[in-house]
């Protein structure tokens, strides 16, 4: 059954979707664009974020911001976020988007940072960049515009139901494991960072969800990169045509929650076709190990470096 949304005025909210330029988060940044919001759509490729750019205020009249973000890169994280709060002092909606599964081999897979790329695109920096912003999500929380709480919303995934927590291959090029293990590894990640941050943020009247946006034809033939065989995608293209959402019906359920009512009042829940349903994997409400997830990341980043200093 098709989703729908209803329309809410979001004029004078300032949101981030990362990984805007295609697929779900395109569609995403353009339904928030398209009610009000200043939406900055967070990409690695700046050709490709300002063709989108231009596409969504084609269609809304309403141009958003373009931003350069790779998840893949610290530094290029800690700059996205250090020039978003030089020109932003809140931020309403921040939609952490951007996805990958990274079927490279060895040190292909791994990021100049030196961990897997699922997890550090999927996971690790999603971490940084939305503990980073939190000043300015608790900010927009105090002033609130339209009594509008501020709130985060990760789109995860199902693929979740089977992922472990396995560090075994995260610095480790010579153990990476099969391509789906290590995105369904990166999905239930986020799904617990989520479950942790709620309750977090809760007392500064923030709310944080998970969403699962159905099974969605991405638009494969745009993956200039991808190192997947012709007649593979040729079938891959084939079902999901016949099989999957638009990216428009995959966008609804991360809009419902972005904007809504009904995900302001809960917090910490999994979302599927616009609905909370059972979380996918009991990991997640398995207190010792989120805490040990959250204590896991911030060591990682320590590691490098970086602090989460909020
Ligand atoms: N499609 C599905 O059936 C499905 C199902 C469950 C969950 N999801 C999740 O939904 C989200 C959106 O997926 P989609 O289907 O719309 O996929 P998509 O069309 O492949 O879009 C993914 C977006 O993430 C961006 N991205 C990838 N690596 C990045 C990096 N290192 N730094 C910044 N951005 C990066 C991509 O940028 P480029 O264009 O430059 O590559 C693109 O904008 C993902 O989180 C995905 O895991 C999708």
């Amino acid at each position: 059954m098709p989703l729908s949304i209803q329309r809410k005025d979001l004029s004078g909210l300032t949101v981030i979707v990362t990984g805007a330029n295609i697929g779900i988060g395109l569609e995403t940044a353009r339904m928030l664009s398209e009610m009000g919001a200043q939406v900055t759509i967070a990409c690695r490729n700046a050709n490709k974020a300002e063709t989108a750019a231009e596409d969504i205020e084609k269609t809304t009249g309403k141009k958003p911001h373009v931003a350069s973000l790779d998840l893949s890169n610290f530094d290029s994280t800690v700059a996205f976020v250090d020039e978003f709060k030089a020109n932003h002092d809140r931020l309403d909606i921040l939609v952490n988007n951007a996805g990958v599964v990274s079927s490279s081999k060895g040190e292909d897979g791994m990021s100049k940072n030196g961990f897997e790329i699922d997890f550090q695109v999927n996971h690790l920096s999603q971490f940084l960049l939305t503990n980073r912003l939190l000043p300015l999500i608790t900010n927009a929380a105090q002033n609130k515009i339209n009594n509008f709480t501020p709130r985060v919303v990760t789109v995860g995934s199902n693929a979740a139901t089977i992922g472990k927590i396995d560090y075994s291959y995260v610095q480790n090029s010579a153990n990476l494991p099969f391509l789906f293990t290590r995105y369904a590894n990166s999905k239930l990640m986020n799904a617990m960072f989520i479950k942790k941050l709620s309750e977090i943020v809760k007392d500064n009247g923030v709310v944080a969800h998970v969403v699962h946006p159905g099974f969605v034809a991405s638009d494969i033939h745009a993956k200039e990169d991808h190192k997947v065989p012709r007649f593979v995608i040729k079938i891959a293209d084939f079902v999901m045509k016949a099989t999957a959402r638009s990216p428009v019906q995959g966008a609804m359920t991360s809009v419902h929650v972005a904007i809504s009512d009904e995900a302001a009042e809960t917090t910490g829940k999994y979302w599927d076709s616009c609905k909370v349903v059972a979380y996918p994997n009991k990991l997640i409400t398995d207190d010792n190990a989120v805490d040990q997830l959250w204590a896991d990341s911030l060591k990682y980043l320590q590691e490098k470096g970086i602090e989460i200093d909020h």
